[in-house]
């Protein structure tokens, strides 16, 4: 296949709302000796999309200025390093950056093949939140079979992998939600419990749902608000994994760090985007090995909650931000 030296990409101007998104004409990048570039079919939306739409989030150096984490598609180039992938091969990437656009290239040690039977929308909502939680919820967090699991934000894209796939590797799960409605929508998942947040102490909660053992794991997004509830929702040899601070990170209140020595606390947490190629290769490996045999059997997969055309962006993003969707919101790139 030829590749165009041109392609349409979404260029932010200057930091702000939904709309300072627009679609332009840009140069199709080239990709390095290690990186392979896709023919963009469809790409998802995360949350860190509009946080750096917003300015708060830049991109690490060296990654692409175009937004976008996430991808599917098929390699129409490659970069001499790269063996284990071919030209016409159907991936789905976790970017450095670059998704919302015709073209994009990824390292290749960040490519997975589509499970089978998936379509390119599909299979693009699964890198940034399978990576996301297998790094947090199983390698740092260290989540075992029969083991109990809080997940904040349980109806975000995060949320609903983290519900699924700590059921899938048998643990029981309990997520928090804004609404009746997200908490159904959970529960279906496989969550347990859903403890909507507005109408009850989740902490309390999760000590009664426990018989007063408290939860081995806890995944939090919300952040400060939540830190020493999130502290009293751990059991003994608790982990506490934080991959955002939606509502802020810095604490109005004094803390005890009594507890975290008494009842052997872990408090930890990472970010994915200025991570080594190294270190998502070894993520992309696992997920190989361990996930995409459990989605290959369709015992977990993503929810997609709407699809919008690639030039309608700022709709996508605008949804995202009202937060009445329930799982992934992807663009339609190409067919
Ligand atoms: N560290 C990393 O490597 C990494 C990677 C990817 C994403 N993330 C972070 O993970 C989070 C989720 O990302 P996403 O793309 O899945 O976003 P998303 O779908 O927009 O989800 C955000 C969620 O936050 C929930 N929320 C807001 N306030 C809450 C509160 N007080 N208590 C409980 N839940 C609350 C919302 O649920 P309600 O409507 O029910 O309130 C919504 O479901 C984001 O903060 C993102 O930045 C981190």
């Amino acid at each position: 296949m030829t590749v165009p030296a041109s392609m349409i990409h979404i260029v932010t101007d200057g930091a702000g709302g939904p709309e300072v998104m627009r679609p332009v004409s840009g140069r199709v990048p080239e990709p390095a000796p290690d990186e392979v570039l896709i023919r963009v079919q469809a790409a998802g939306v995360n949350r860190p999309d509009v946080a750096q739409r917003q300015g708060s989030y830049p991109p690490p150096p060296n990654a692409s200025p175009i937004l976008g984490l996430e991808v599917a598609g098929e390699v129409v180039a490659a970069g001499r390093e790269v063996q284990a992938l071919h030209i016409g091969e159907r991936v789905c990437a976790l970017t450095n950056g670059g998704g919302y656009a015709e073209y994009c290239v990824a390292p290749a040690a960040q490519c997975l093949p589509w499970p089978p039977g998936y379509d390119a929308i599909r299979a693009a909502a699964l890198p940034e939140t399978y990576f996301t939680v297998w790094a947090n919820v199983f390698m740092l967090g260290r989540l075992g079979r029969g083991e109990t699991l809080l997940v904040h934000g349980g109806s975000s894209g995060i949320g609903v992998t983290a519900i699924q796939l700590a059921d899938a590797f048998g643990a029981t799960v309990y997520a928090t939600v804004g609404s009746e409605a997200k908490a159904e929508a959970c529960r279906r998942l496989g969550a347990a419990a859903a403890i909507n947040y507005r109408s009850a102490d989740f902490a309390e909660e999760i000590r009664r749902l426990t018989d007063g053992r408290g939860v081995d794991v806890v995944l939090d997004m919300v952040g400060a608000p939540y830190f020493l509830r999130n502290l009293r929702a751990l059991a003994i040899d608790g982990r506490l994994v934080q991959i955002a601070f939606l509502h802020g990170a810095k604490l109005a209140e004094p803390f005890d760090l009594a507890p975290v020595m008494t009842r052997r606390l872990t408090i930890t947490g990472s970010t994915m985007r200025p991570r080594s190629t190294e270190q998502k290769g070894a993520i992309a490996a696992a997920l190989r090995d361990q996930v995409w045999p459990v989605l290959a059997h369709g015992r977990c997969g993503p929810v997609i909650h709407r699809v919008f055309p690639l030039a309608e962006v700022a709709a996508a993003h605008a949804l995202m931000e009202s937060s009445h969707h329930i799982g992934k919101i992807m663009l339609h790139v190409a067919d």
